[in-house]
């Protein structure tokens, strides 16, 4: 059997952080006890002007790479789960094949599962993997959320940030992944949306996101629960077996509901919402590389990669570290 092992993290914050009263001087009619008592979110970061996508998904999958000790050019797949990709096309994970040098005829594709994308790429990229397709993946998250977001729309411009969180993927004969789950429910899709499209020219309908904040909250904690208990059951395991659980970071409220539900101590669940807010594709990854390079998560834990976002999306990976 092939497993798909992870072998290295990164991520990449760009910028200062920007905190909740940097917000509320800026002109949104907002507080930081508001902001921090319904979501635990302190700061968030925002790309610069001339920073694209593809740009912080360099950075992360350089840290990422350094971390795996390996050559670049051995990357034979490359996944970038985005929903605020750099240009319609080519995708994102092209842009950044390129700027990374690599020109080994790998392929390079985007995935878009929103806040649910890099649990999405993760499980892909295990696929071709287990199947002796590729030998070495980069499997990324990032995203520019600062640019879809409506400054006059306070119930949402204050969730989001920017941000990138990259991992390489090699095939390996001991445990790496042990079982992953996706699942999506197009119904919901107005719940949390940007229905908008360039078209002839023009952006027609709306380039802001929305989203029905309750709704997609009761969403969310259901099936963050049920997705942990259905990937620990394909892997053989009891939830009360996972180690570390690494949850989509959207809101703290969520994530202590969701370990309520799954009847988990919350510390054992990684949470690094406070720093950087909501950065959608770019979130499990992120808290991931937070989790290694400070050393809790240890070799041969059972982790658990959880996300849930538009579409709706959700889904979960379950991983030997
Ligand atoms: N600052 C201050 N007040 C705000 C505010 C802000 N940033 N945003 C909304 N409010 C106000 C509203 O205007 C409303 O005021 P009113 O009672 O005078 O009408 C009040 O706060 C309550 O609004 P409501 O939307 O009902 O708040 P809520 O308790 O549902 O909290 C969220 C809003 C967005 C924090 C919450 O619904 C949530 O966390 N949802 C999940 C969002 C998420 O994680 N999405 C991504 C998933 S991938």
């Amino acid at each position: 059997m092939i497993y798909a092992k992870v072998i290295g993290t990164g991520s990449y914050l760009p910028g200062a952080p920007i905190t909740n009263d940097d917000l509320v001087a800026r002109g949104i009619d907002t507080s930081d006890a508001w902001i921090v008592e319904r979501t635990g979110i302190r700061a968030r970061h925002f790309a610069a002007e001339s920073e694209l996508t593809s740009d912080l998904a360099l950075q992360a999958s350089r840290r990422a790479i350094e971390a795996a000790g390996v050559d670049v050019a051995s990357i034979d797949l490359i996944i970038v789960a985005t929903s605020t990709p750099d240009y319609v096309f080519p995708s994102t994970a092209s842009l950044l094949q390129d700027k990374l040098g690599i020109r080994n005829g790998g392929a390079a594709f985007d995935v878009q599962a929103v806040c649910s994308g890099f649990v999405f790429a993760l499980a892909t990229a295990e696929k071709f993997i287990g199947s002796g397709a590729c030998k070495r993946a980069l499997v990324v998250g990032a995203e520019v959320f600062s640019r879809i977001l409506d400054w006059n729309d306070r119930g949402t411009c204050v969730l989001f940030g920017d941000g990138a969180g990259a991992v390489v993927l090699d095939a390996s004969e001991t445990p790496g992944i042990l079982s992953s789950v996706l699942h999506t429910d197009g119904q919901y899709s107005k719940i949390l949306s940007v229905p908008g499209q360039v078209s002839c020219g023009k952006v027609v309908g709306s380039p802001f996101l929305q989203m029905d904040g309750q709704a997609v909250f009761k969403f969310a904690v259901k099936v963050l629960g049920d997705v942990a208990v259905e990937a620990a059951g394909i892997a053989g395991i009891s939830t009360g077996e996972i180690d570390w659980v690494i949850p989509h970071q959207a809101n703290i409220r969520i994530l202590q509901a969701t370990a309520r539900r799954l009847d988990l101590p919350i510390e054992k669940m990684v949470v690094t919402v406070g720093q950087h807010g909501n950065t959608s594709a770019a979130s499990v990854p992120m808290a991931f590389d937070v989790a290694m390079r400070d050393g809790r998560i240890r070799a041969g834990q059972n982790v658990l990669l959880e996300g849930v976002g538009g579409g709706f999306t959700w889904g979960a990976v379950l991983l030997k570290a």
